[in-house]
């Protein structure tokens, strides 16, 4: 499943590189609103993956950001951001990903985030690890919040939240070395899965944005909760460490009633 699950997603990352080869060759549509476009090339890549896993697996149920959410009668799921970081992708920047994840139940049983202009594919086996373009990844060590370099996202959605991630920036930002917005959640927990990031954070995502990440993160020995520290994640928050950072991480996410 795995070698199917990484054809498909270099496959589609062709379509994402001749699009942007042949100087931005796409259209943008809003979504819900300014802040939330969807390209042509966001369509066509979901299009693509929901036929190559409909001809393998047809009774998989699939999840896809673009195409909603099919019958699910097997048990068997198939959660697909197609670009994650589309705008990342628009401006041809490097922060975007194709993200798939097959999971049993809610269960991640294989799954693979792809960066295509860094050609950097994550990909990840339940039970059997996570690797780097086929080279085994681990997360950091890294105990100390003056030495870790994390990660974060703002979405548009969050804009109208009294309590959101902007009051966090300024209490975390002096406490450790540096943070970076890359622009795709999925490929933030790949980093933290790799170790290139030490912890990451963000508050209201989908599904879709964290399925492939997460079984990533567990797979290489990191540790993912919400705000909370619970599993109610990514709905109520979601926090990715290498295990050693996360009480420290949560420290500086508001009280629990925060989504009010
Ligand atoms: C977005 C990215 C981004 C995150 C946003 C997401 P999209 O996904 O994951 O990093 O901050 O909240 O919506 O819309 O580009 O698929
Ligand atoms: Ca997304
Ligand atoms: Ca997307």
């Amino acid at each position: 499943m795995l070698a199917f699950i990484e054809q498909m997603a270099r496959d589609a990352a062709q379509i994402c590189l001749a699009a942007t080869e042949n100087s931005g060759n796409f259209t943008v549509e809003l979504k819900n609103g300014p802040r939330d476009p969807v390209t042509s090339i966001d369509r066509r890549i979901e299009d693509f993956l929901r036929q190559k896993i409909r001809e393998r697996y047809p009774d998989h149920a699939i999840i896809g950001e673009e195409g909603g959410r099919s019958k699910d009668t097997s048990g068997w799921n198939w959660v697909l951001d197609p670009i994650d970081g589309t705008v990342s992708f628009m401006r041809g920047q490097p922060g975007y990903s194709i993200s798939i994840a097959c999971r049993k139940g809610m269960d991640g049983v294989a799954a693979a985030v792809y960066a295509p202009v860094m050609d950097q594919l994550f990909t990840a086996e339940k039970g059997k690890g996570a690797w780097l373009n086929d080279r085994p990844i681990r997360v950091s060590d890294c105990s100390e919040m003056n030495k870790a370099m994390l990660g974060t996202g703002f979405a548009c959605m969050r804009e109208k939240l009294t309590n959101n991630n902007l009051a966090v920036i300024p209490q975390i930002m002096p406490e450790i070395i540096d943070i970076r917005r890359m622009g795709s959640a999925a490929l933030d927990l790949a980093y933290v899965a790799a170790g290139k990031f030490d912890g990451w954070w963000e508050f209201i995502l989908n599904d879709y944005d964290v399925a492939a990440g997460i079984l990533l993160v567990q797979e290489a020995g990191g540790e993912v909760c919400d705000f909370s520290g619970g599993e109610n994640y990514p709905q109520a928050g979601i926090i990715a460490t290498n295990g050693k950072l996360t009480e420290k991480i949560r420290s500086f996410m508001p009280e629990p009633d925060w989504t009010k």
